[in-house]
């Protein structure tokens, strides 16, 4: 398997943070890939996205994206932040139509992909609609849609989920499922919730400590496609109490300083 995210001896801080959020950070992520990253609030798991995305640059150390530094790359990863992308004055069709206006894309090409689109992520005939119309869940299908425009393998999401409520959310995890399969696209995905992660992802990345030298990394090991039931079993049951209880510590840990 081919690596598409490589960090190597990745050192980054914040200016006006005191000490340092990574410290000689390595791990890789291969082609493929759904890899649910969690962690306690706080701990840099948006940074982590930040920096794949270019938004922050390291002090030291490298960044490979499909074995080239990301310096100097483009338009390698779509990112889909925690706070949803929409313009709340532009129709859905017009909110996704921007990053193609961006890259100049013909009218007529411009309509053709977003109807496209639209239908793929089960929002076909809501185009016209602006996002106050649109439910919770509908928004972050829109979103999604948005950071598949980007064309990119390597999608990005930070908490998409997180704001739901537990029945929307749990249909929208069994989209996403789809959505990956369909797609072949490699997916990084920040979530709170262990469950989420084990239903979803193929490998769990937990990020600890501060700074975070590290992550540990643990395989979920369950086969595609995945239904609910499959969570029942003792090894994940097992899997998921470890998890909340290595999470849970690290939350005293920051308490107590
Ligand atoms: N632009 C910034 N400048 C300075 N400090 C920042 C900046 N963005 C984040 N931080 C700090 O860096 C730390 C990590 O932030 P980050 O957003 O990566 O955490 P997180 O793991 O995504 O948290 P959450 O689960 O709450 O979203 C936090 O302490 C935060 O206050
Ligand atoms: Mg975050």
């Amino acid at each position: 398997m081919e690596k598409i995210v490589e960090f190597q001896k990745v050192t980054f801080q914040y200016e006006e943070d005191p000490n340092p959020m990574f410290e000689d950070l390595s791990f890789s992520v291969e082609q493929g890939e759904f890899v649910a990253v969690v962690g306690a609030s706080g701990c840099g798991k948006s940074t982590l996205f930040r920096l794949i995305h270019q938004l922050e640059e390291p002090e030291e150390g490298h960044i490979l994206v499909g074995g080239k530094e990301v310096k100097g790359q483009k338009g390698y990863s779509g990112f889909m932040p925690q706070r949803d992308l929409l313009m709340p004055w532009r129709t859905l069709e017009r909110n996704l139509a921007l990053p193609l206006e961006l890259k100049k894309v013909p009218k007529g090409e411009q309509k053709r992909r977003i109807q496209e689109l639209l239908e793929r992520v089960g929002l076909g005939g809501n185009g016209g609609k602006y996002p106050r119309e649109l439910s919770g869940g509908m928004r972050q299908r829109a979103s999604f849609a948005r950071t598949l425009l980007s064309g990119s393998d390597l999608l990005l999401l930070d908490e998409p989920f997180s704001a739901l409520d537990y029945l929307t959310r749990v249909s929208l995890q069994e989209w996403l499922a789809e959505q990956w399969e369909s797609l072949g696209k490699t997916v990084l995905f920040v979530t709170h919730d262990v469950e989420e992660a084990l239903f979803l992802a193929t490998r769990i990345l937990v990020l600890k400590g501060r700074p975070v030298r590290s992550l540990e990394s643990i395989p979920v090991p369950l086969p595609f496609p995945r239904n609910r039931k499959m969570l029942e079993a003792v090894e994940i049951q097992e899997l998921k109490e470890r998890l909340i209880a290595g999470l849970q510590e690290e939350r005293r840990d920051e308490e107590e300083k």
